[in-house]
């Protein structure tokens, strides 16, 4: 009778959150943080606990009796990733295929913010319409190594660039009432042992390369949450570090949103004195589903209970999960979102075209459409990757291969003649027979395609995650399954083949690049992929999509390659280059990539002029006029790099600090202005913080960093 009376009193008087909520939108975050104030005095130690760890695999718990519900999370970055069950399990018998969109490095090649933020939304609306709180992206750790497996995954290798395209995805992602999740925090540029490095790093190369990008999705994106990398970083865990998240992201960058781990990155109770708020896919609850045997379970509750541990600690961690909620109104009128709509397929569309990047073209390009027979070589037209790769698969709701999309762009009075020249698989090779029919083909064709590169995987299965995936690094940039002999094959046969390379990075072209009068990067460019890479070849999209990377000769030439600073024995990875990373190595050491970072090709011509500089409290103002001087309509990146001429500390050759996308008519001009503040001169000193040191800085303007249009001193 008694516990009868309780349970009755406690439906009384608990005030649950979803009985009185009214939308938070509304709501001032003081009056926020009173409601969640009043809710932490409500809960007992194992309450608090319990929503510190995952509840399931996606999963946060949340506290039935006071109307927290679980906070559910989905993967990943460039679509809402097929359902789970409450395990690993794939949930079969539901609707959760979804629109994909280009990875990540295609999203990077448009150099177009808007873009950022129009991919974001897309990827909110759908979270939101499965029913989702956080999507696990934006994943964008620098671009440091080309063999890294999920740089299709990441976006580039320069802090700047990275900054503004971040901004755009968090914004649009969280205004559906969805977290958007920053990661991986930080400096993860590696798959190899990922668990289990350690990465050394000194303050300068940190705060220059690693940090800028996490400042802009904290202060600007005002980005709810962040994913702790697997790796060490100096010695510590990043999911147990004090420095990391508690001093950087919490105390300097005034972070007020959530910090979750990645899958399984917690490895003891120390993380839960720190500010690491949710741990999740912990390997030691697989096959129990007992989710209080997690690092931040049951002990937490022991070492509170015993004074071990502060439960302000304990509380503010709760603070903040319960924060993210009332910001995307879990408790209130939360917006609806859409899925798989025509505008988001158009979005994917768009994001594609600005992609792809020409990286080449010898009066080949475009392809004229009236032809009697086309042959299209090589695995990938019609291969289909949105399902591989790992964390971020996509069950895709279609995939336009790019031999569809040939198909869809040209009458059918044109013979398309199909052969594969190699396979794809564990034991894919380019046998002799298929490099004949190949061969045969080109030959006797009026034009040709070939569509090859690297691929996610080879089955939508985990452990068939190749090249571009999560767990796994390249072994080297050399095309897999015997490519460069069949290039060189059919380019002999058809010096006018039209080589197209999909994937997320570089690729060793030393083989065939002097032979190929047409090279075109298509990334993995999404559902709408096949048709973007048609209609680039064909003319009906004019290419203005830009490389975010530099593309090395060969792999020995890249910062962390040429000191061999890929994980040594003792899993130590020792960033020795410091900030020299990407262009500001190339260019710095003087090596001659194979395509510098910044460039692409267009089917016009465009022409830089009148720079003008002036400055004004503090502000430097950089205008220039940008004219198309060829007869299309076309998209160019206007890049703009600082020379510090003189520097008492080794600065890189140039660096980034502005860049616009502009798309002109042919014979129109626009004018073009950057406001420079005083950071886009500065470096970073240990121990004294962020520099300017007067003296003469070159402006820089251009089409890509080896292709300056217009330079001038400016004196500060
Ligand atoms: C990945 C994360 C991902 C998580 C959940 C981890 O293996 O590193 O990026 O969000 O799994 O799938």
């Amino acid at each position: 009778m008694l516990s009868y009376l309780r349970i009755i009193t406690l439906l009384i008087i608990v005030p649950t959150v979803m009985s009185c909520q009214s939308p938070s939108e509304e709501l001032p975050s003081s009056a926020i943080e009173s409601k969640i104030d009043s809710l932490i005095r409500l809960m007992t130690i194992e309450e608090k606990v319990n929503m510190i760890h995952a509840s399931s695999a996606f999963t946060g718990g949340g506290v039935e009796r006071l109307g927290i519900p679980e906070l559910i999370t989905s993967d990943g970055p460039h679509g809402v990733r097929h359902e789970h069950g409450r395990d690993w399990a794939k949930d079969e018998n539901v609707y959760d295929s979804s629109t994909y969109l280009p990875t990540g490095t295609a999203l990077a090649a448009t150099w177009n913010t808007e873009l950022g933020y129009k991919f974001g939304t897309v990827l909110g609306s759908e979270a939101n319409f499965r029913g989702k709180d956080i999507i696990l992206g934006p994943g964008f750790n620098i671009i440091r190594s080309p063999l890294n497996g999920r740089n299709f995954e990441y976006l580039t290798e320069d802090p700047y660039l990275n900054s503004r395209l971040v901004v755009g995805y968090i914004k649009g992602v969280q205004e559906h009432d969805v977290a958007a999740c920053a990661k991986h925090y930080i400096a993860n540029t590696y798959e190899y042992e990922r668990e289990y490095v350690d990465v050394k790093m000194d303050e300068r190369t940190m705060r220059e390369i690693y940090l800028p990008a996490y400042i802009s999705a904290v202060q600007e994106g005002e980005v709810l949450a962040v994913m702790a990398a697997y790796n060490k970083f100096n010695g510590t865990y990043c999911a147990h570090s004090k420095y990391l998240l508690d001093d950087i992201l919490k105390g300097e960058l005034g972070f007020e949103g959530l910090v979750m781990s990645d899958w399984n990155a917690v490895k003891g109770t120390e993380a839960a004195y720190v500010g690491m708020d949710l741990e999740m896919g912990t390997d030691l609850a697989i096959g129990t589903e007992d989710y209080g045997k997690f690092h931040m379970g049951d002990t937490v509750v022991g070492l509170v209970e015993e004074g071990k541990l502060d439960e302000s600690i304990l509380d503010d961690k709760v603070r903040r999960i319960l924060r993210v909620m009332f910001q995307i109104n879990k408790f209130g009128d939360r917006k609806k979102g859409q899925y798989n709509t025509p505008e988001h397929q158009r979005t994917a569309r768009e994001i594609a075209n600005e992609s792809i990047t020409l990286l080449k073209n010898q009066d080949v390009l475009p392809l004229k459409k009236e032809l009697n027979k086309l042959a299209v070589i090589g695995g990938n037209a019609t291969w289909k990757h949105a399902g591989a790769g790992g964390s971020s698969q996509v069950k895709a709701y279609y995939e336009i291969t790019p031999l569809e999309g040939i198909e869809n762009t040209l009458a059918e009075s044109t013979e398309i003649v199909f052969s594969p020249g190699y396979g794809i698989g564990k034991n894919g090779q380019a046998t002799d027979e298929m490099i004949a029919e190949a061969v045969a083909n080109v030959s006797s064709a009026d034009a040709a395609i070939y569509i090859g590169g690297w691929v996610r995987g080879y089955t939508d299965e985990w452990d068939d995650n190749v090249f571009d995936a999560e767990n796994v690094d390249k072994p080297d940039m050399f095309l897999p399954f015997g490519q460069d002999k069949l290039i060189n094959a059919i380019l002999k046969a058809n010096p006018n083949t039209i080589i197209v390379i999909m994937g997320g990075g570089p690729t060793d072209m030393r083989a065939w690049e002097s032979n190929a009068k047409g090279i075109v990067q298509a990334w993995y460019p999404g559902m709408e992929g096949g048709n973007a890479i048609a209609a680039v070849l064909f003319g009906d999209v004019n290419p203005s999509g830009k490389l975010p990377m530099t593309f090395p000769a060969k792999l020995e030439d890249s910062p962390a390659h040429s000191i061999s600073s890929y994980p040594n024995e003792n899993l130590l990875i020792d960033h020795k280059e410091g900030i020299f990373v990407g262009y500001r190595h190339f260019d710095t050491r003087e090596i001659e990539p194979m395509f510098p970072f910044g460039h692409g090709l267009s089917y016009t011509s465009f022409e830089y002029s009148d720079l003008a500089i002036s400055r004004n409290e503090g502000q430097v103002t950089v205008s220039l006029q940008v004219s198309n001087t060829g007869s299309v309509q076309g998209g160019e990146v206007v890049q703009l790099y600082v020379k510090d001429m003189e520097s008492s500390l080794e600065r890189p050759e140039q660096e980034l600090k502005e860049f616009s996308k502009l798309f002109i008519e042919p014979g129109a001009s626009v004018m073009v202005e950057f406001k420079l503040d005083s950071s886009a001169f500065k470096y970073f000193k240990e121990g004294e913080g962020w520099i300017l040191e007067p003296g003469d800085f070159e402006i820089r303007v251009g089409s890509s960093s080896r292709d300056i249009r217009l330079k001038e001193i400016l004196t500060l």
